[in-house]
């Protein structure tokens, strides 16, 4: 043990914990990287052959280092003794219940870590928050630990940035990496050591330090603005369908403007993942819990369109197969709330799927990842809801088709073979505009894209061509 420079323990082995630690262990392998987690089927998995969270190219760089310096455990207590450097990366949910129900970030998890490092330390300890947090939770962590910046803690904050599904390409080229602390002495000289850590393979450049409420804030604001532009191009996505505007078309001509960029202006069916929702609501609580109303109301439309795009593609669902869904059966294509992940926290097809069930639809759910979370996500629709991995399997006697993940494999499929198996009249809703649409339509489909010309054998609401 004492062969290894530096000590780095991680408290939470989830998404961002585990691919961020395997991470710092496959470039650093003069630290010892140990991360710990109180669920212990969560860390068999990581010592397994078959991870608990599926994100391509994380085994290659876990059982790289597993072993040698990357090691799991639920020994949180040991953990805590001998570190150096404490990354927390608990989950911080939306708060379910008491004051800021639905809004704020639950901080019970992080309190009780703070808690567990104050009686399990007996050295000096560089404190990192790499859970996404409400601005000022370094100043809570601090008064939990006694400290005020000069003893043995120093609290650093240290957000994570990874998108899952590329979450090993994001965490070896980050954009940056963000590093607030304190501006004293002690806080500046913590804050160069966690910068030397990823300084190991990060340029300098992308490094980027800051105090801590800002660095804090960072995090909450980025996710805002990508949520946000996500909802921008989903509402003009009911105006293309309304006016025969196609939403791919602006987004491009949009997008070519350099001071608005190409990215996140992908019209879907909404944004789905375990934060986007969760942090924009808890910036809202934020913003009217200082008093700022407007700015709280602002951002909180950003979390409305995305609920009206889901709405809206279930209505359409019902409004173009004749006004009724039951009796009906659809094939939703995807359940993971992107491509490359078998997590389905928020995902759109979770809402979805209720909702046709609702409308006493039966929902046949395929994902090539996700459908071991989608049976517990649905659960509760019982027999109404039947889980089938192949996607011809799952398309056949179906009346509509409803994409509601980017996966390639979908681009690939024969729809001659899948309209052949399908009850006639047979629909796509493509929420994802991923589908050759003409090519769909001369198979004989019906085809509602997100956003642009429906393709339809028969006259709809003026959204024939
Ligand atoms: P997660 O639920 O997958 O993982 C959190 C882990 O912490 C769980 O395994 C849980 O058992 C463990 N845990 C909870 N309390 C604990 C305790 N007291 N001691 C030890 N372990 C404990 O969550 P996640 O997706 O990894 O997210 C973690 C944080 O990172 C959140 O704040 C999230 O907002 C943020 N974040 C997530 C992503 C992402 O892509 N998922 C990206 C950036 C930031
Ligand atoms: C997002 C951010 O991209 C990360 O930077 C951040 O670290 C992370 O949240 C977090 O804090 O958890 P993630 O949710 O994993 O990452 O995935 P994204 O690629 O951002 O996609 C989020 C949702 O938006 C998905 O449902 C995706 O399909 C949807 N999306 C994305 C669109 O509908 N259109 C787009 O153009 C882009």
């Amino acid at each position: 043990m004492t062969d290894f420079e530096k000590r780095i323990l991680c408290i939470g082995a989830g998404y961002v914990g585990g691919p961020t630690m395997a991470m710092i262990a496959f470039k650093c392998p003069q630290y010892k990287v140990h991360v710990v987690d109180i669920n212990p089927d969560r860390i068999d998995a990581w010592n397994s052959q078959n991870l608990p969270i599926y994100e391509p190219g994380l085994e290659e760089v876990v059982f790289e280092a597993r072993g040698r310096n990357l090691f799991f455990s639920t020994d949180i207590q040991e953990g805590i003794e001998e570190a150096d450097i404490i990354f927390v990366s608990v989950n911080t949910p939306t708060k379910t219940f008491g004051e800021g129900a639905g809004m704020a970030a639950d901080l019970q998890y992080w309190e009780k870590t703070a808690r567990q490092i104050l009686e399990c330390s007996k050295s000096p300890k560089i404190i990192v928050e790499k859970s996404t947090v409400p601005v000022r939770t370094a100043q809570a962590m601090e008064r939990i630990l006694g400290t005020d910046g000069t003893g043995k803690f120093q609290v650093l904050s240290n957000p994570e940035f990874l998108a899952e599904g590329t979450a090993i390409e994001d965490l070896k080229c980050p954009d940056r990496v963000l590093i607030g602390s304190r501006l004293t002495e002690e806080g500046l000289k913590a804050r160069d050591e966690l910068v030397s850590i990823y300084a190991n393979w990060v340029p300098k450049d992308n490094i980027v330090t800051s105090d801590t409420w800002s660095s804090e804030l960072s995090k909450l604001v980025a996710n805002a603005f990508l949520a946000q532009r996500i909802s921008s191009i989903n509402a003009i996505s009911a105006l293309c369908e309304k006016t025969g505007a196609d939403v791919s078309r602006v987004a491009y001509a949009v997008g070519k403007d350099g001071r608005i960029g190409d990215k996140f202006l992908k019209s879907s069916v909404g944004f789905g993942g375990s934060c986007f929702k969760k942090d924009i609501l808890n910036l809202v609580y934020l913003c009217r819990s200082y008093g700022l109303q407007e700015v709280a109301d602002y951002w909180e439309q950003v979390v409305k369109i995305n609920e009206y795009q889901k709405e809206r593609f279930v209505l359409n669902m019902l409004h173009t197969m004749f006004d009724t869904l039951a009796g009906k059966k659809i094939c939703l294509l995807g359940f993971a709330f992107k491509a490359d992940t078998g997590d389905t926290r928020e995902t759109p097809g979770i809402y979805i799927a209720q909702r046709l069930a609702e409308e006493h639809c039966r929902v046949v759910v395929s994902d090539p990842q996700a459908l071991d979370n989608a049976k517990i996500d649905l659960k509760e629709l019982g027999d109404a809801v039947s889980y089938v991995e192949d996607p011809y399997e799952a398309a056949a006697d179906c009346d509509a088709l409803a994409v509601l993940t980017e996966w390639n494999l979908y681009k690939e499929l024969d729809y001659a073979k899948i309209y052949n198996s399908m009850t006639k009249p047979a629909f796509v809703f493509d929420g994802r505009n991923i589908l050759d649409h003409q090519a769909l339509h001369d198979i004989g489909f019906n085809v509602f894209p997100i956003g642009k010309p429906a393709l339809t054998h028969y006259r709809t609401n003026g959204r024939t061509r």
